[in-house]
């Protein structure tokens, strides 16, 4: 152990300063398959609240029989947990043996560089700084919009993709990182950004969407909690608000929106993970991000919203079990994106409606998004199924990010067509 960690675990013991460190802690898959394992599993945060942590679903609340239920146990409950699911008879297997170990081994590409790279877990200002750069040397086809600042007062903008034409021109929303721990998502966008650009002029598709539409990019929704995963705390999910009466910090900013909000498969517990916040957009990157929408809807045409893990294709609705009106097209797309993305390494991807694919979960954006007029609203869970989880290893971002542009690609080239 360093000079560095050893102060750090110190620290952490006292409770002085999160630093989050998780050796020996440990990832386990729960598969229960009887209520009294379902019991169990809701037993396991009420020992001492929320020290476990829900990585899939994200809250004991979500947990039913026959789903894979992934979890991170801090090494000091170890013992306890093993014990008891020992006795409970529930299968279970361990993802990973030493979280502080698989988060050195997520950058495998060596040591981080300064500059920006696509295939690397860029920091927030080196983002920032790509997005000035990518904006200043594509002027023909790139502008950048401010739609307000975070909490912590970083800057929000949109990056606007697409032959200037002076007219009007219908557009694609797509938004990354709106919960912080989910690096791949990010990744992803720039990694779109990139393509747009380099390929427009060659690509016939991407030539002709950028010529009539126009694409939307955020590439990080949640800038300071991102930030804090990369400073203090890799696994943290939510924003970074504070509220005087709770030493709870954030919420989750995709139970934030206006969509059945904190109705199902949320938490009012502002130390809860799945936290739905004070009121619907209380969080200000969800209100920035809303009111961009709605002064532009007369024009979006497609939302798309990138998570991880998981690979399933998400379509409304998320807030309850009834179909959306435009389910059978929805799913038709889904299937369609699926088996493109497929086509170039065999990756399985699972479509359908949030709430019956994987669980109810209200004040998404994408049921917000659909419900406002959106027609065509997709959450992507990018790779992998829990092997490593949020700690995807950077050699994964080319091939994740090449696979999903091909999903993306035909999501908007049946957008395109049909309006
Ligand atoms: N894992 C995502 C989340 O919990 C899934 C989002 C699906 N959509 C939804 N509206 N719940 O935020
Ligand atoms: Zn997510």
């Amino acid at each position: 152990m360093s000079i560095y960690e050893y102060i750090c675990v110190h620290l952490c013991i006292y409770e002085l300063y999160e630093c989050a460190l998780f050796f020996r802690d440990k990832v386990f898959r729960l598969k229960p398959v009887l209520e009294e394992h379902v019991s169990l599993i809701k037993e396991l945060c009420v020992w001492r609240p929320l020290q476990v942590d829900f990585w899939r679903p994200e809250s004991p609340q979500l947990v039913t029989i026959d789903i894979d239920v992934d979890i991170r146990v801090p090494a000091l409950y170890l013992d306890m947990v093993s014990t008891r699911l020992h006795q409970s008879d529930m299968e279970h297997e361990v993802l990973i043996e030493d979280l502080e170990e698989a988060v050195k081994r997520e950058r495998d590409s060596g040591p981080t560089p300064r500059a920006h790279s696509y295939t690397r877990y860029n920091n927030w200002d080196t983002i920032n700084s790509w997005m000035n750069s990518i904006t200043s040397s594509n002027s023909d086809l790139i502008s950048k919009m401010f739609i307000g600042n975070t909490y912590e007062g970083r800057p929000m903008n949109v990056l606007k993709i697409g032959r200037k034409t002076g007219s009007g021109k219908n557009a694609i929303f797509m938004d990354c990182g709106i919960h912080a721990r989910e690096w791949i998502s990010p990744a992803f966008c720039q990694w779109f950004v990139k393509e747009a650009v380099s390929t427009y002029g060659s690509d016939p598709q991407m030539t002709s969407l950028l010529d009539q539409m126009d694409v939307y990019v955020l590439p990080v929704i949640n800038i300071d909690g991102y930030q804090y995963t990369h400073t203090s705390n890799r696994m943290w999910r939510k924003t970074r608000s504070r509220k005087s009466g709770t030493s709870c910090i954030g919420a989750d900013p995709n139970r934030n929106f206006n969509a059945g909000w904190c109705t199902l498969g949320a938490s009012s517990n502002p130390c809860s993970d799945t936290f739905c916040g004070y009121s619907p957009e209380s969080e200000i990157e969800v209100k920035n991000v809303a009111d961009f929408i709605r002064k532009n809807k007369g024009i979006i045409k497609a939302y798309l919203t990138i998570h991880s893990y998981s690979q399933l294709l998400l379509f409304p609705y998320s807030y309850t079990y009834e179909l959306a009106a435009d389910h059978s097209e929805l799913m038709k797309v889904a299937e369609g994106a699926s088996s493109a993305l497929r086509s170039l390494y065999g990756t399985r991807y699972t479509s359908g409606p949030g709430a019956t694919t994987i669980y109810p979960a209200a004040g998404g954006s994408d049921d917000w998004a659909y419900d406002l007029g959106v027609k065509y609203s997709y959450t992507f869970e990018l790779r992998d199924t829990g092997r490593y989880g949020f700690l995807l290893p950077e050699s994964q971002i080319q091939p994740t990010c090449e696979e999903t542009m091909l999903a993306v690609k035909y999501i908007a080239a049946y957008v395109q067509k049909n309006i």
